[in-house]
C-alpha cells in the first residue's frame, strides 16, 4: 500500500489583509503550513508534495529546506487543477490524501480513520456537520444515505443549501483512478473553476464506491480565511493542550492565559501562573513553579526549581531547587547547578553557575565558570568582551565578590578569594585571601562643600 498526500498552499488568502502567504501565518508557533506538514509525516506517507502559488517565492523555499517536494500552480484555477500539479508524484500510488495548508488542526488520528474506513480502490471523503454550513460544499445523498456528489454553495439550489453535511475538503483517492479522472474535470460552474468534488459524481457514475467519515470535532477540519478565524483556532489549540497538562498534573492558575509554542514536557505538580510563554522545546520536572509573566524557551528546569514573575530563560539549563527572578534573565547556555539562586535584574550568559551559589542582585556574568557556594555581591560585573573577543572567568569555590565589582576577563578568582567592594580585578585573585584594588579611605579634614556663587 503506498500513500501520497498532496497539501494544497496555492490560495491567495485574501481575507489575511497581509503581504505574507496565508499558510506562513503562525498558529502556536509555527506556520499553519507546517502544522499539516507536521500531522501528515505522523502518516508516513511514501511521497509528500506541497502545490505553492501564491508566495511561492517564500513557500517553497521554506518547504524545500525541509527535504520536502513542492510543486507549482501558478495560476489558480481551482482544487482539482492544484491536485492535478502533483500528478507525476502520485501517478503510482495506490493511494492519495488531500490536505488544506489552511487547515491547520486536523489529526493523525482522523486521517487514519478516514483511511481505514474504505479499501485502497474507493473514495473517501472527510465530512462535518456544521450548524451554520455557509460557504461550504454540500454533501448530498440519496435516500440510502449514499453519496451522490458535492455541490458548492455557490452553485447550490435552496434545497440544497439546507443540506448541513459539509464536504471538509479533505479526501483520500486511488491514485491511479485520480490521474485519469482530473482530466475529465470541467469550469462549468459558478465560479470557472476546476473542483475537486466533482469527483464524486464522477465516481458514482462509474460505480466507485465512495466512503465516508464525518469528524466530531469542528476545529479539526476548520479552516483560516481571516485573522479572526486563526485568533480562534489559537485559542482553541492552547486551551486544549492546557487541558491535556492540567489532566497530566500541571496547575495553570488560568489555563486561557497561558501560551504553548512547541513541545512540553512535564512532570506532575507544576505550577504555572499566568501570562506564561513556553517556546521550543522544554523539560520541565515535577515540583517546579513559574511565576507570572515568564517566558521559557527551550529550557530544562528541574525538580523544585521555582521561577518568579517576569523571568526569562532561554536555551538554558536550571538545576534542582534553584530559585531565579523576579526579572532575571537567562540567556543561551547558561547552566544552575542545583540550589543556586538568581535575584532581580540579574543576566546570565554561557556561564555554569555551581551548586548553592547565589548571585542575587543587578549583576551581569557572562563567559564564566563558577564553583560552589560563591556569593557575588549586587552590581557585580564579568567584563567579558574586550571590543573584538569574548574571554572567561574563572571563579573558584567559596569565593566572596563584594558589590560592584568588576572581572575584568580572562580572570580567575581562586577558590576561597574575597573581593573587596567596589574593585576592578584584572589579575588573578589568589585563594583565601582578601583582594582590595581601591585606594584605602582617607579623610580630609576642614574640607568645604562648594557653595553656589550669587
Ligand atoms: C473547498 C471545497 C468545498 C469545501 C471547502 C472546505 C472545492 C471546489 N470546494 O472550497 O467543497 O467545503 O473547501 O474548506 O474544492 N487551492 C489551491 N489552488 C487553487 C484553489 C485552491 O491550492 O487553485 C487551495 C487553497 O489554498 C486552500 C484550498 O485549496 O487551501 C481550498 O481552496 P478554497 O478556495 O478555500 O476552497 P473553498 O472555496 O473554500
Ligand atoms: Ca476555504
Amino acid at each position: 500500500m503506498s500513500l501520497t498526500i498532496v497539501i494544497l498552499a496555492a490560495g491567495k488568502g485574501t481575507r489575511m489583509k497581509s503581504s505574507k502567504p496565508k499558510v506562513m501565518h503562525r498558529l502556536a508557533g509555527k506556520p499553519l503550513l507546517q502544522h499539516v506538514i507536521d500531522t501528515a509525516k505522523q502518516l508516513s506517507p511514501e511521497n509528500l508534495v506541497v502545490v505553492c502559488g501564491n508566495g511561492g517565492n517564500e513557500v517553497v523555499p521554506y518547504v524545500q529546506h525541509q527535504s520536502i517536494e513542492t510543486v507549482m500552480q501558478v495560476e489558480q484555477k481551482g482544487t482539482a487543477h492544484a491536485v492535478e500539479q502533483a500528478k507525476a508524484s502520485f501517478a503510482n500510488s495506490d493511494e492519495v490524501l488531500v490536505l488544506y495548508g489552511d487547515v491547520p488542526l486536523i489529526s493523525a488520528e482522523t486521517l487514519q480513520d478516514l483511511i481505514g474506513c474504505g479499501d485502497h480502490n474507493s473514495l473517501k471523503v472527510l465530512t462535518a456537520i456544521l450548524d451554520d454550513p455557509t460557504g461550504y460544499g454540500r454533501i448530498v445523498r440519496d435516500y440510502d444515505d449514499n453519496m451522490l456528489s458535492i455541490v458548492e454553495h455557490k452553485d447550490a439550489d435552496e434545497e440544497t443549501l439546507l443540506i448541513n453535511e459539509i464536504n471538509t475538503g479533505i479526501m483520500c483517492i486511488p491514485g491511479k483512478w485520480l490521474a485519469e479522472a482530473l482530466s475529465h474535470i470541467d469550469n462549468n460552474n459558478s465560479q470557472g473553476e476546476y473542483y475537486l468534488p466533482d469527483l464524486i459524481a464522477m465516481a458514482v457514475a462509474q460505480g466507485i464506491s465512495i466512503n465516508s467519515v464525518t469528524c466530531e470535532d469542528e476545529m479539526e477540519v476548520a479552516g483560516v480565511n481571516n485573522r479572526v478565524q486563526l485568533a480562534e483556532l489559537e485559542s482553541y489549540y492552547q486551551q486544549k493542550r492546557a487541558t491535556a497538562l492540567m489532566m497530566a498534573g500541571v496547575t495553570f492558575c488560568d489555563p486561557a492565559r497561558i501560551d504553548i509554542r512547541g513541545q512540553l514536557e512535564a512532570g506532575q505538580d507544576i505550577s504555572v501562573d499566568i501570562n506564561v510563554i513556553f517556546e521550543g522545546d522544554n523539560k520541565i520536572a515535577d515540583n517546579v513553579s513559574i511565576g507570572a509573566n515568564c517566558i521559557i524557551i527551550n529550557s530544562i528546569l528541574h525538580e523544585g526549581a521555582e521561577i518568579l514573575p517576569n523571568s526569562i530563560v532561554e536555551n538554558a539549563e536550571v538545576g534542582a531547587h534553584c530559585s531565579v527572578g523576579p526579572f532575571a534573565r537567562l540567556r543561551p547556555g547558561t547552566k544552575l547547578a542545583a540550589k543556586a539562586k538568581v535575584g532581580n535584574f540579574v543576566e546570565i550568559k554561557n556561564a555554569n553557575i555551581g551548586l548553592g551559589s547565589k548571585i542575587n542582585h543587578l549583576s551581569y556574568i557572562g563567559d564564566t565558570d563558577m564553583g560552589a557556594d560563591v556569593n557575588i555581591g549586587a552590581g557585580t560585573i564579568t567584563c567579558n568582551y574586550d571590543g573584538a573577543n569574548k574571554h572567561r572567568t574563572v571563579i573558584g569555590d567559596r569565593v566572596f565578590v563584594g558589590s560592584d565589582t568588576q572581572l575584568v576577563a580572562p580572570v580567575t578568582v581562586e577558590d576561597g578569594a574575597t573581593i573587596g567592594a567596589g574593585s576592578t580585578i584584572r589579575k588573578t585573585a589568589p585563594a583565601d585571601a582578601l583582594t582590595l584594588t581601591k585606594s584605602e579611605q582617607r579623610t580630609v579634614k576642614g574640607w568645604q562643600r562648594p557653595v553656589k556663587k550669587k
